[in-house]
């Protein structure tokens, strides 16, 4: 069978990816109104073809629809929403319209609440996001901003900018990167000479300052880890998560989430574990799902890292590990596991405030203080 053209139709690990970007924007609209925030600016910088040949629906459609369930399952109402569509491109379906015009023909049939509304731009993404960045930068104190970052490549990507997208604290970006085609050339970019190397090189020494700084990953998974990492320093911020998608065989693509809202960072990492509970961290395409917690905690050294937060805070608590949990994109349950493999192996004392031993971890348990020790 021939292959499906992803720029006309929504392939598979393209639905996957609007569709963890319409979850994310429910989990964002559920907790900002019950919040003091009224305003919300929704940014979608490369809104592509709104509906494909296949009928599959892309991230304008996906938010809209979003916005529509929101509103019918909270007595009719949503907060204020702004929202920005922009593409530079015409339409590869119906080629003498933009891409925008077939987003707004389309979004013309969704129902849309009186207080959201909707502007289409064709603005070069490189000319667009400074524009975004002057516009977040003045947000108000009951405004907040959500920008959807999904480009074909990651040559206009710079990590500069998603600092200062974040730097007002009120923003959150969703970035879509193409790994396997960063990772594939990584080592080779470290000679200069190497012309295939320009993009990816200027990528990394823009995130780890030189290619120098920039470990070796054995796989495309670690250099997806690496790269989180060094957002979370770069940026100075303690919640980047990933998800990863698998296009064809070993063809990995990864939805990256920036926020500075803690509570917005665990429904999202309890949303994606949802999606598949053994394999919360990825979606592969046409055959068995590989990877599970437990690679997921061995790639990030988890069991590692939570030993020696034990080892340095021996008045950590249930609290203390939780939140150590999250900063590192694992639940409760997830650092249980870990615990009790270090229980096993060490020992831990559980000791409750009244000094006496308690049952359990009580991780998610925000009421209920205990220091976990390691032996
Ligand atoms: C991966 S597609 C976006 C897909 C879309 N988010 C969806 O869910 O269907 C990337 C889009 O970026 C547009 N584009 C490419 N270069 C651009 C640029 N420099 N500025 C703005 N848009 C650009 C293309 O026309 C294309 O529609």
């Amino acid at each position: 069978m021939a292959k499906k053209d992803a720029k006309i139709n929504l392939l598979d690990h393209s639905e996957a990816k609007v569709g963890l970007y319409g979850r994310y924007l429910s989990i964002f609209l559920n907790i900002l109104s019950r919040s003091p925030i009224n305003t919300i600016h929704l940014f979608d910088l490369f809104c592509g073809e709104g509906v494909f040949e296949d009928g599959g629906k892309g991230s304008p459609i996906v938010a809209l629809e979003t916005i529509r369930n929101h509103f019918f399952n909270n007595n009719k109402t949503c907060p204020n929403i702004n929202i920005v569509f922009n593409d530079t491109g015409f339409s590869e379906i119906e080629p003498t319209k933009l891409k925008t015009d077939r987003v707004k023909e389309n979004a013309s049939k969704i129902f849309k609440p009186k207080n959201v509304n909707v502007g289409y731009v064709n603005i070069d993404y490189s000319v667009l996001i400074e524009k975004v960045i002057n516009r977040t930068d003045k947000l108000r104190s009951n405004e907040r901003a959500l920008v959807f970052i999904d480009p074909w490549g990651y040559k206009e990507i710079d990590p500069n900018d998603i600092k200062k997208l974040l730097s007002n604290g009120k923003t959150e970006v969703i970035l879509f990167l193409p790994i396997y085609f960063m990772a594939r050339f990584v080592e080779k970019s470290r000679d200069d000479e190497f012309k295939g190397g320009k993009a990816i090189r200027k990528f990394i020494e823009l995130l780890f300052g030189s290619i120098d700084n920039y470990p070796k990953s054995k796989s495309q998974k670690e250099f997806i880890y690496k790269i989180q990492e060094q957002f979370k320093v770069f940026l100075n911020l303690k919640y980047v998560d990933t998800f990863k998608i698998e296009r064809e065989s070993n063809n990995w693509f990864c939805l990256f989430f920036f926020t500075n809202n803690k509570k917005g960072f665990q429904k999202m990492i309890e949303a994606k574990w949802l999606i598949d509970k053994k394999h919360g961290t990825e979606f592969k395409i046409g055959e068995d799902l590989k990877m599970d917690l437990f690679d997921e905690i061995e790639v990030s050294n988890y069991t590692e890292k939570v030993s020696s937060f034990l080892k340095n805070n021996l008045a950590a608590t249930n609290i203390d590990l939780m939140n150590f949990g999250l900063e590192n994109n694992f639940l409760p349950p997830h650092t249980k596991k870990v615990l009790d493999e270090i229980k096993l192996n060490h020992g831990i004392d559980i000791i409750s405030l009244d000094g006496l031993p308690a049952r359990s971890y009580y991780l998610g348990d925000e009421k209920r203080l205990v220091n976990i020790k390691i032996r």
